[in-house]
């Protein structure tokens, strides 16, 4: 009998490594004949480690299981799908997963994220074979007809940008996978790294071919050992099988890809300071024009697309351009992985169709907050995105409904925020991060973000506040509209959007918390 049980860091922060030790240690103690299967996570954090039994009628879970209710579970006759108060039923019955369209995540928390055999089975390598026999110039024209916008945060359609990299003449071209997930309330490039590495593999592999590159990187960051430790152990793997490398599925196409690991500075999330960091420099932002697409990499055409991007692209290919576009709304095609995070009841990775507004994935889906408190606010986007107040709620989760409302869906991070929050401390926190991650390179950013925490302080203390108040807006505006990337360009999201919609709490004279 085979018992899945995840190792996913949400799960193992819960215990569940220990988890999986007491299981190993009753088994034996009842000779009971089991094997446990380390996956991914499925994505409903609230219920790690959420550990499934293989049944005759499929999958039963189990959750939120520690380690002391190992022993009742066995004799609940778990190992038949018995019944016991933590037992969830199948998984695929669950609500949360039920409102679901998975995509990019098909296979997260339920194959064995270092078998090649349970990817292919799951429908793995079949995009590849797709592309190989289409060709690259087709593989482009799919993935244009597909609808996919960059899942990085900027929405760039990812066919346009594969089309300007294919057209390119160079001796060398490189396909960079921006795994640099700096955003508050994301995670899942981390999931995908942790639960689904062939399938970010093969993506890479197919935008390799679909332009004509031979070498990839994935940019990675220190933060997340337990992905990179995973994702090494993947490439390996997947170079032993003929995976990568020459030849690959027996076709003429080669690929060879390495991970990179980034030492912590969010701005080397930014594609061009990334670049400089893969050289081995300093993660400082290069000025656009040239694009990465043009002259990236070591001065070569680069495709530079986010994680999510690349892990869609195996899907596409295998179920069509036209069945991906089918889902989602106006521009924004396709499906999008959203990440539910902050002070909500049911945080965790919530894929579904473009469309749903931002009322149902929080109050739904999310089930509102986890204090049981009224929601005040939501920041979409990450640090950088705005606050959206409950009035805003019936935004669709679309990329042109977002920026309507002076918002960005940027990589799916969703973070709520109960009635205790104040809102002019995280205008402040908004500056003080700005501060804290600015390359230095210019100067609205540079210095407008330190200039704008003390402005957020003389508020915060009641000095001239009407007068400072239009002065963090003239600074907001400077910024925005003159910083050279997003990290200066959008720390005005947060600031503007709080003042815009709480604006009582910029009048209250009180100094900021130490
Ligand atoms: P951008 O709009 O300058 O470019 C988007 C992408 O399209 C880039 O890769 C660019 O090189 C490419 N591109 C633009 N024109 C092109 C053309 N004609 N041909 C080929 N490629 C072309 O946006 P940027 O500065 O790369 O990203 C800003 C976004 O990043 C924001 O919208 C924000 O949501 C997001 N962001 C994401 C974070 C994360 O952790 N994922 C953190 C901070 C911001
Ligand atoms: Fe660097 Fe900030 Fe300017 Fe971006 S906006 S280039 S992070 S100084």
């Amino acid at each position: 009998i085979r018992i899945f049980v995840p190792r996913d860091v949400a799960a193992l922060a819960v215990g569940a490594d220990e988890v999986a030790g007491a299981i190993t240690a009753q088994a034996a103690a009842l000779g009971a004949a089991i094997t446990i299967v380390r996956t991914g996570s499925r994505g409903l954090f609230w219920l790690e480690p959420m550990v499934e039994v293989e049944t005759a009628e499929g999958r039963v879970a189990y959750g939120p299981v520690q380690a002391r209710d190992v022993p009742a579970l066995f004799a609940a006759g778990w190992l038949t799908g018995g019944s016991h108060p933590l037992r969830i039923g199948r998984p695929e019955d669950h609500p949360f997963l039920v409102r679901q369209t998975r995509l990019t995540f098909a296979r997260c928390g339920i194959v064995d994220p270092l078998s090649v055999d349970d990817y292919k089975a799951a429908g793995g390598y079949r995009g590849l074979a797709k592309a190989i026999e289409i060709g690259g110039a087709a593989t482009v024209e799919a993935v244009t007809k597909s609808g996919l916008r960059g899942r990085g945060g900027a929405g760039f359609p990812t066919g346009i940008k594969w089309k300007t990299v294919r057209d390119a003449v160079s001796d060398q071209k490189y396909i960079v996978c921006n795994a640099d997930e700096g955003d508050s309330g994301t995670f899942a490039d981390r999931m995908i790294l942790e639960g689904d590495p062939f399938c970010l593999i093969e993506g890479m592999t197919i935008a390799g071919l679909a332009v004509g590159a031979t070498r990839g990187y994935i940019y990675s960051r220190s933060e997340y050992p337990h992905a990179n430790a995973t994702m090494r152990a993947a490439l390996d793997i997947a170079r032993a099988a003929g995976l990568l490398g020459r030849n690959i599925l027996g076709s003429d196409l080669e690929f060879h890809l390495e991970l990179r690991v980034g030492a912590g500075a969010y701005v080397c999330g930014e594609e061009t300071a990334l670049l400089e960091s893969l050289e081995g420099k300093r993660g400082v932002v290069r000025a656009k024009p040239p694009l990465p697409a043009l002259k990236g990499l070591f001065g070569r055409p680069t495709v530079v697309n986010n994680l999510l991007s690349l892990a869609t692209i195996p899907v596409i290919l295998d179920l069509g351009a036209q069945y991906y576009a089918d889902f989602g709304m106006g521009r924004s095609r396709g499906t999008m992985p959203i990440q539910l995070a902050g002070n909500v009841l049911h945080g965790g990775l919530f894929e579904t169709a473009f469309g749903m507004t931002l009322g149902e994935i929080v109050m739904e889906v999310g089930g509102g907050t986890a204090s049981r408190r009224p929601v005040r606010a939501v920041q979409a986007g990450g640090p950088l995105g705005a606050y959206l107040p409950p009035s805003q709620f019936d935004t669709p989760y679309d990329y042109e409904a977002f920026a309507a409302r002076d918002a960005l869906i940027g990589h799916g991070g969703l973070v709520v925020f109960d009635d205790t929050v104040d809102m002019a401390h995280m205008a402040r926190f908004a500056m003080e991060f700005c501060a804290e991650e600015s390359c230095g390179k210019c100067t609205p950013c540079r210095i407008g973000s330190t200039r704008g925490a003390e402005v957020v302080d003389r508020i915060l203390a009641g000095r001239d506040v009407a007068a400072n108040i239009e002065l963090l807006e003239d600074l907001c505006n400077t910024m925005k509209f003159g910083s050279l990337c997003a990290l200066g360009g959008f720390t005005p999201y947060p600031v503007l959007s709080a003042i815009r919609h709480f604006p009582e709490d910029f009048h209250r004279g009180r100094l900021p918390a130490a």
